[in-house]
């Protein structure tokens, strides 16, 4: 097949969050297994190029009396065309955050489907994601679906309900198949106007992560390469690297990470219970967390500079983006807490077990299909073919953050061995796309018969 994904985000030239991730990642794993994919990109001028390989000026073309030149590289292995119009829109800003998002992303999808026509594209399946590049869907079925590109099927995935709810019921309405990025989300949000009249099409697929990028014995960010064989001393490694870095004391405590975008999708009142918590139980707490509401940021400044004067060596607060700290958190931590209020799929939880990091979750949407808790959830981590990987909560107060929390770190401090052997096991389990890309395939082929 030939799939052609139209995106305003890719990692990891222009990561806001997972979408990006996704669209890289699944690409990877569907071009692997020999299909033929390409993406389509913005040029936004805050292009990370040092990652594109081979970029260079393709050809330009003209739409609705704007001149619009392309490039291309290769991003990860992946074949990437870059539009640039010139009226400049993509000059301005960094991805989101402009008043004219709207206009601006509407025009690129427009675009990005008139390049495919003017350049003689044939694709099997276009893939469009989320509200920022729905408009895929419905400006194909109206304008493009008699000429050229008429095989191609498009295909959309709902990322996150929360934004563009009118955009995402138009694109659902318009695409021949829809997904979203977790069972449990899946059903979490059929009743939803934007979703209940099209669940015909509608289908939860479990993202995953690349198991090449994410490699924890092939990770320039972490000082000692390990796989489970040598988890224990590869992931004290990182500690230590983790705690010089930051300036903890270098001490053999649990350690606790939470690395997320800082709104209120990820249960701020409940990080912050699990930073106290985790002090209270003696235990070391680092956060990476970047925070695009001003007043979220400011309140944790506030929280950091507090903690600077009262837990100095057993607490980290790092109020920023930064991907190579990430990785030495997800190293170094015994702990990774994700709180979510809800989460259609969420990534870290994901990643941290790739590391030997135990995942401590709210049972939400994709937390709830891929932490199983090790007191809980034994029969239903069976049904999937796996063992008990984590630890989970209810509810959506500090008591359930506590109920998680304390059994994890008690864990830590009364059974070393179970708990090495847990990083080990959890080290073990396949959340790569090995089996999610199949999933894709089989509905990009069934798209294609409804044809
Ligand atoms: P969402 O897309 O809702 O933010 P996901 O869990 O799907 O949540 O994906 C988040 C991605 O962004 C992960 O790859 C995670 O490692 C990364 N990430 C989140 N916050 C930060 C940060 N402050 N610094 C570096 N990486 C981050
Ligand atoms: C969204 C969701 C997150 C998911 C990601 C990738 O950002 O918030 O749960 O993992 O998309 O699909």
């Amino acid at each position: 097949l030939h799939i052609i994904h139209i995106s305003v985000e890719m990692a990891p030239i222009a990561k806001v969050g997972g979408l990006a991730d996704v669209v890289t990642s699944l690409s990877r794993a569907v071009q692997d297994l020999n299909h033929n994919v390409d993406i389509v990109l913005p040029k936004y001028d805050c292009l990370n190029l040092s990652n594109v390989k081979d970029f260079h000026y393709h050809n330009n073309y003209f739409w609705g009396g704007t001149e619009i030149k392309v490039w291309r590289g290769k991003v990860e292995g992946l074949s990437v065309y870059f539009l640039e119009p010139q009226n400049g829109f993509f000059h301005v800003g960094c991805v989101y955050g402009r008043a004219n998002d709207a206009e601006r992303f509407g025009f690129f999808c427009h675009a990005a489907l008139e390049f495919l026509l003017q350049n003689g594209f044939h694709p099997d399946i276009i893939h469009c994601h989320d509200w920022s590049s729905a408009p895929v869907a419905w400006l194909f079925k109206e304008n493009y679906v008699h000429y050229g590109l008429s095989k191609a099927q498009v295909v959309f995935t709902i990322h996150n309900l929360e934004f563009g709810a009118n955009f995402i019921a138009k694109a659902m309405q318009h695409s021949d198949k829809a997904t979203t990025v977790s069972p449990t989300y899946s059903r979490e949000v059929a009743g939803h106007p934007a979703v209940a009249p099209h669940l015909h099409k509608f289908h939860g697929i479990i993202n995953g992560i690349d198991p090449d990028i994410w490699d924890p014995y092939n990770d320039n960010f972490i000082p000692v390469p390990y796989t489970s064989e040598n988890v224990v001393e590869g992931k004290r490694a990182s500690k230590e690297a983790l705690q010089v870095r930051l300036g903890l004391e270098k001490a053999d405590l649990p350690l606790v990470g939470i690395i997320t975008r800082l709104t209120h999708q990820k249960g701020i009142h409940l990080i912050k219970h699990a930073i106290w918590r985790t002090l209270e139980r003696g235990g070391q707490i680092v956060l990476l967390g970047s925070a695009p509401d001003p007043r979220i940021q400011n309140d944790f400044v506030g929280l950091a500079n507090q903690l600077h004067s009262t837990h100095n060596a057993r607490a980290r607060l790092c109020l920023s983006y930064d991907e190579p700290l990430s990785h030495l958190i997800y190293a170094g931590a015994d702990f990774i807490v994700v709180p979510s209020i809800f989460e259609p799929c969420g990534l870290t939880q994901l990643t941290a077990m790739r590391y030997g990091s135990i995942p401590v979750v709210r049972k939400t949407g994709g937390l709830y299909d891929t932490v199983f808790d090790v007191d809980h959830d034994k029969d239903r981590a069976q049904a999937q073919g796996l063992e008990p990987n984590g630890f989970g909560f209810d509810g959506a107060d500090a008591g359930g953050v506590d109920y998680a929390l304390n059994r994890a770190i008690s864990a830590w401090y009364e059974g070393r061995d179970w708990f090495n052997s847990l990083c080990k096991k959890v080290m073990e389990q396949d959340w790569s796309w090995n089996r999610p890309a199949l999933d894709y395939l089989e509905l990009y082929h069934a798209a294609r018969k409804s044809l």
